[in-house]
């Protein structure tokens, strides 16, 4: 794998912000109420403490994320419940319910687990290519299912840092402060997809582990930076990055990477999933930034949810960790940094492959009680978006004030522009089955159709505008959970069958072809494909499929049509743990995405990871896998009262920003 030189030096572009400490300076953790016990010969361990970028992109990183609802007890318990419904391997998974779309969706995933168990035995019985497909004889075969190292930046050993922090007393100084420039102007931060990912993710992922800490996983962690603190104060506009490294069982540094961290930043205004990086090496780092509007207290989390790609095991809730391990204070302090201000998302926005987004609050009535619709209608339809965060009506979005913003900022849409934008257009879906609940909160919510309960998991339709009948627009969705409309679990497989590549055809070899494809690869994927190998394969696979298709569509002298790769979510709460966990998702997300963009399809990204990640703790807005069940007041799958669906209405805007951006 080719060194990233560029790629690696925004770290040490100010590199008195980096800190280094060699093995014999224990006395720091001693310090910290930790015991650090034995050594690694000649290693050194490089941190950052904090950095800042300043004219070079970050590249390649990897997010991971937060949560801190868990309830260990709970959790074990939904695991033991799990396993009583696994069937030789096969992971009973809610999905399977989705295949009957016409109820009420507010029922508990794993109700009715008579039917669970038959469609099971359905899907076990389905003979792949001669063998039986059993998922557990796989897995056996446990070394193929490692998974890779998302992040390529390893720190380079001949890079000297200076110790230019003090951590003794009780605020911390901040160092990222002592901005350059006269102005005082920092920049976002921005992760960027690393080259040939999928190759150097197989590379790595086939390295092996190195002696001598084979085989230690991870149970704590330090945090030099924030360990220890009563009171930490940051400087809002600044970005702080934060060193830690983690330690096993005996307190013994653990010196491989690839443990998944969910973190979450919180404020009363403002949701956000800090970056996490990986050095492949038991060192990772946290990077915060809040914007200076929003100054004030945060919670900062961090759950290691997953030790050394586990997560992308076939059978990942057998090894899932799910620890908090750290909540800190953080005040913000506003302290004349100015981040430039994010403009309304424009085509070219829709080039960047990782978002790092945040939601921020711009008002809330404490009072706002769910309406016998199961609608949470907190605020009046017209109540403003405010300035750069949003445009439009912010109380469309039925969210008591929560709006999303990425690197830019959406409109909120009106059923006028909507139209506007929509009408004469025909819009292709593909992917699992949070398409089918967006489609219906697109049409519901924002179309003005509200008589419209459900659509199917395949359709070809045409909608008008019940206001201006000349106004129309084809939508056609395709499920790719399984060929078969009914069936779940074949993901990216699902075009193996020679049917479902015929279905899907047909519609880009009439006269007229879709302008716009939305695609993802989606849940369905994280249970069928053995290793990411696997995936690996069938995702370019996909790509080569669809690459076929639209070359037919060149060939005829047709417009071919732009595709939107829309990342798969961040499933919620006790889906945290099952087939489809986030960390497994979402590197199926960067995989596809890296396939889909070199056969040369990809016009745009849509990063529904990054959006749903803050809401992905518990199962509030999810019922662990769709964030866009209709609104209903019945039991909701956390034992409350109804239940909230602006996360997936978000989605809905954002996909008509993308359609309508120029
Ligand atoms: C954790 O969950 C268990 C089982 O649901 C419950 O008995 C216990 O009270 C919970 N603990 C906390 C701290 O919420
Ligand atoms: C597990 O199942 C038992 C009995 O079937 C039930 O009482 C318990 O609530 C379940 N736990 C969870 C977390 O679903
Ligand atoms: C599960 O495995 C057992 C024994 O390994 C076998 O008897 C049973 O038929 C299997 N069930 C299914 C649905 O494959
Ligand atoms: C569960 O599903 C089975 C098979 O579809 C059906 O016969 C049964 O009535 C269902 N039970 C409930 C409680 O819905
Ligand atoms: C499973 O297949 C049998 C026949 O093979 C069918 O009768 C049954 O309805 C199927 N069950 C489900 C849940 O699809
Ligand atoms: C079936 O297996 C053969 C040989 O292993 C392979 O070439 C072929 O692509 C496979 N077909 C499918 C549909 O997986
Ligand atoms: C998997 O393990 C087997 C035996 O344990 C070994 O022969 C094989 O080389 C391993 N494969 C990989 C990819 O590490
Ligand atoms: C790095 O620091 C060490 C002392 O800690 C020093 O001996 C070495 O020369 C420095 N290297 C560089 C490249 O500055
Ligand atoms: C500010 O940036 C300039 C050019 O990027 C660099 O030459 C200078 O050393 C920097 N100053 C500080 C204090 O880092
Ligand atoms: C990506 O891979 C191709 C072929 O494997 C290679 O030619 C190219 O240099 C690689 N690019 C980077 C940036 O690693
Ligand atoms: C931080 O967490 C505590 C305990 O969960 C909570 O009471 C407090 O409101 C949170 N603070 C913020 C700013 O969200
Ligand atoms: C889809 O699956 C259902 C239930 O398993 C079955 O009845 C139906 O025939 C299948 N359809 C096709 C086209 O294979």
């Amino acid at each position: 794998m080719p060194e990233k030189a560029d790629s690696q030096s925004w770290i040490f572009h100010r590199s008195n912000f980096v800190l280094q400490w060699r093995l014999h300076v224990l006395a720091a953790f001693v310090f910290l109420g930790l015991v650090v016990i034995g050594s690694i010969d000649g290693g050194t361990i490089r941190s950052i403490v904090e950095s800042r970028r300043s004219t070079k992109q970050y590249s390649t990183m990897k997010p991971h994320t937060q949560h801190p609802l868990t309830n260990i007890t709970q959790r074990q318990e939904t695991l033991r419940n799990f396993s009583a419904i696994t069937k030789n391997g096969t992971t009973n998974t809610p999905l399977a319910q989705e295949s009957n779309d016409k109820k009420p969706h507010t029922q508990h995933p794993l109700t009715n687990l008579t039917q669970r168990q038959e469609t099971l035995q359905n899907f076990s019985t389905i003979i792949k290519n001669g063998t039986t497909n059993n998922p557990l004889a796989q897995e056996s075969n446990d070394n193929d299912t490692r998974v890779p190292p998302s992040s390529n930046i390893v720190l380079k050993n001949d890079e000297n840092v200076s110790f230019a922090q003090k951590y003794s007393d009780g605020v911390l100084e901040n160092l990222a402060s002592r901005r350059n420039g006269s102005d005082g102007s920092v920049k976002w931060v921005s992760p960027e997809l690393e080259p040939n990912l999928t190759e150097n993710l197989l590379s790595r992922w086939l390295a092996p582990e190195g002696e001598p800490c084979r085989g230690s996983r991870t149970v704590e962690i330090v945090i030099p930076g924030l360990d220890g603190k009563d009171l930490i104060e940051l400087t809002a506009g600044d970005s702080h990055e934060f060193g830690f490294q983690a330690l096993d069982e005996s307190k013994n540094l653990v010196c491989s990477g690839g443990d998944y961290f969910e973190t979450d930043l919180s404020g009363e205004a403002w949701k956000s999933r800090p970056l996490v990086r990986d050095f492949g090496n038991g060192s990772y780092s946290i990077l915060l930034q809040v914007h200076p509007d929003f100054s004030g207290d945060y919670n900062l989390t961090l759950i290691l949810l997953y030790r050394h790609f586990q997560g992308l095991k076939f059978s990942p809730w057998r090894f899932v960790f799910d620890k908090q391990l750290r909540k800190f204070r953080i005040k913000f302090v506003k302290g004349g940094a100015q981040l430039p201000k994010i403009e309304t998302c424009e085509k070219s926005d829709f080039n960047r492959d990782l978002w790092l987004g945040r939601w921020t609050r711009q008002a809330k009535n404490d009072g706002c009680q769910i309406s016998n619709d199961g609608r949470y209608r907190c605020l009046a339809p017209d109540f403003p978006c405010q300035s750069p965060w949003c445009s439009g009506s912010l109380g469309l979005l039925e969210s008591n004030g929560w709006v999303y913003s990425s690197h830019c900022s959406f409109r909120l849409f009106s059923a006028d522009s909507a139209w506007n934008c929509l009408k004469n257009r025909w819009i292709f879906f593909w992917g699992d089955s949070n398409h089918v609940d967006t489609i219906r909160n697109m049409l519901n919510f924002v179309l003005d159709l509200p008589q419209i309960p459900s659509v199917p998991r395949r359709f070809d339709m045409n909608f008008s505008n019940p206001k201006d009948a000349s106004q129309s627009v084809r939508i056609t969705s395709i499920f790719n959970g399984h060929w078969n409309e009914t069936m779940n679990y074949e993901g990216f497989n699902s075009l193996m069958d020679e049917g479902f590549r015929h279905l899907l055809k047909k519609y880009f070899s009439e006269e007229t072809v879709p302008d716009t494809i939305i695609m993802n690869s989606g849940l369905h994927d994280g249970v069928h494909w053995h290793s990411f190998r696997a995936y690996s394969e069938g995702a370019g696979y996909a790509a080569s499929f669809w690459k076929e298709v639209m070359d037919s569509v060149k060939q005829r002298g047709l417009a071919v049509p732009q595709i939107f790769y829309r990342t798969t979510i961040a499933t919620g709460g006790y889906a945290r743990s099952l087939a489809f966990n986030p960390n497994k998702m979402e590197v199926f997300n960067w995989v596809a995405l890296d396939k889909f963009r070199r056969a040369g399809l990809v016009s745009g990204v849509i990063d529904n990871f990054d959006m749903t990640f803050p809401w992905h703790f518990d199962n509030r807005c999810s019922d662990g896998v769709h964030y866009g069940r209709a609104p209903a007041k019945m039991k909701w799958r956390d034992g409350e009262i109804g239940h909230q669906y602006f996360v997936d209405l978000m989605l809905a805007h954002v996909l008509l920003n993308a359609l309508c951006s120029r």
